[in-house]
């Protein structure tokens, strides 16, 4: 066996899980990677996700994505699986083949809510990127680098905030693009993954947007999150569970969530057209005097709003997130009438892009009774993905008596995908 060598700026080596996992290659470690390496992955996986990019500008995409608020100070980590006892070339740019699986995942602000109430503050995190070099497919790696990384995060503290370090992580989610199946197998279970899909044509019967529907600029994100979030973790705790369920679970959309998808269309905008977009969203009142952005403290219960990403490889308006207030008999018509205009000015930005249709995950009952008075009920499309962006969720118990089935997962909409 060849001696182990370092590269230079490797990071510790992880030790390995107290408990023996039962993987394929035992032998193999997870571990950060180092600079270099991070960039391999960047090179082998290109042809799978630079989309409409060229190889130059997704590798500056993935490094720009890297020093957003959420990722940077340790926010992402890049994993590599590799055999310790295999040299790591110092020239790795040029000979990245002891990468055996990759994937990176993104430290997120998170609550997990008890039956009777409480609320306690974890860390989650969001899996992406998940790559097998095609030499080294079918080998079992992947599911060896999963089955680590699922035992690692568990346990990984959070590097860089000690305000947070008290945090334990609670949950981590993925995004399956390949089923079910295969993440299911090494322990993240499969929820709800539903979109409705609506043509960006407005009908001759649509309502104008309404005078009073604003567009939500970047400046506006950081209140109008801090007011969403006030609003999850109350509706999160006060509102009764549904047989069943033990514990819900949320991944907060804050602004710094958002920033990173906004960051993205970005990047992606101005390398296709030329034009970032500069519209990040609508909001429409449903009472006389609501504020926007929302005052500091408030919960926004007197607008609706939608904040979007546009995705320039598919053309398409995606909704990250849908702000809508618990209805009740009082405020029913409001709602519904700004909920048509938020839909109405979500088409218009759509419009305004050449886009030709808008997809919103996970829709409520409010959101898909707009879309079908406002476009009709042949123009709405509700899908439930089977092989693609299916969300899945492992639940870190740390000796609770909740099995997975017993958790809900709250606000599963495109702002959690990474
Ligand atoms: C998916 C991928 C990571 C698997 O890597 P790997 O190291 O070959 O995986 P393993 O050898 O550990 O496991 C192979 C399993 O993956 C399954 N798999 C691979 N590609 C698949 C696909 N497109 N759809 C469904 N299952 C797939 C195989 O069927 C096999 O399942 P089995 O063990 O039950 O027979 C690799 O094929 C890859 O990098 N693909 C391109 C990028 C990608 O799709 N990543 C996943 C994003 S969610």
């Amino acid at each position: 066996m060849a001696p182990s060598t370092t590269c230079p700026s490797s990071p510790a080596v992880y030790s390995a899980p107290s408990s023996p996992l039962d993987t394929k290659h035992p032998h193999l470690i997870l571990r950060p990677a180092t600079i270099p390496e991070r960039h391999h992955t960047w090179v082998i996986n290109s042809p799978s996700w630079r989309g409409i990019l060229t190889e130059n500008a997704y590798y500056l995409r993935e490094a720009h994505l890297s020093a957003q608020d959420l990722t940077r100070n340790g926010g992402i980590t890049y994993w590599v699986l590799v055999d310790p006892s295999t040299a790591c070339d110092p020239s790795c740019p040029q000979s990245p083949d002891h990468i055996l699986s990759a994937c990176e995942a993104i430290r997120k602000p998170s609550i997990i809510v008890r039956k009777n109430g409480e609320i306690e503050d974890v860390i989650s995190y969001g899996i992406g990127g998940v790559y097998t070099a095609s030499p080294h497919r079918g080998k079992g790696y992947a599911r060896t680098m999963m089955q680590l990384l699922g035992h690692q995060l568990r346990t990984l503290p959070d590097p860089s905030d000690p305000k947070k370090a008290h945090l334990r992580v609670g949950f981590s989610v993925l995004y399956s693009d390949i089923g079910k199946d295969f993440y299911k197998k090494v322990g993240w279970r499969p929820h709800d993954s539903s979109h409705i899909s609506f043509p960006a044509q407005l009908p001759s019967s649509a309502p104008s947007a309404a005078q009073a529907v604003k567009k939500i600029a970047k400046a506006d994100l950081k209140a109008m999150c801090a007011a969403d979030c006030i609003h999850i973790r109350r509706v999160a705790s006060k509102t009764a569970f549904k047989q069943g369920v033990e514990a819900r679970c949320v991944q907060l959309p804050t602004v710094e969530v958002i920033d990173w998808h906004h960051a993205r269309e970005e990047f992606v905008g101005q390398y296709a057209t030329t034009k970032a977009p500069t519209v990040k969203g609508a909001w429409a009142p449903i009472a006389q005097g609501a504020e926007f952005p929302p005052k500091a403290g408030s919960e926004g219960l007197d607008a609706v709003w939608v904040i979007w990403m546009h995705d320039f490889a598919t053309n398409k308006l995606i909704f990250l997130r849908l702000h809508v207030p618990p209805v009740t008999s009082a405020n029913i018509d409001a709602v519904q009438s700004a909920m048509k205009a938020l839909m109405v000015a979500a088409v218009e930005e759509a419009l305004a892009w050449g886009f030709k249709e808008l997809i919103s995950w996970n829709p409520d009952d409010v959101t898909e009774e707009a879309v079908k008075s406002v476009f009709g009920k042949e123009s709405y499309n509700l899908v439930h993905r089977e092989n693609d962006s299916i969300a899945s969720l492992m639940w870190y118990d740390h000796g609770e008596e909740i099995e997975p089935e017993g958790v809900e997962w709250l606000v599963n909409e495109k702002s959690g995908w990474c």
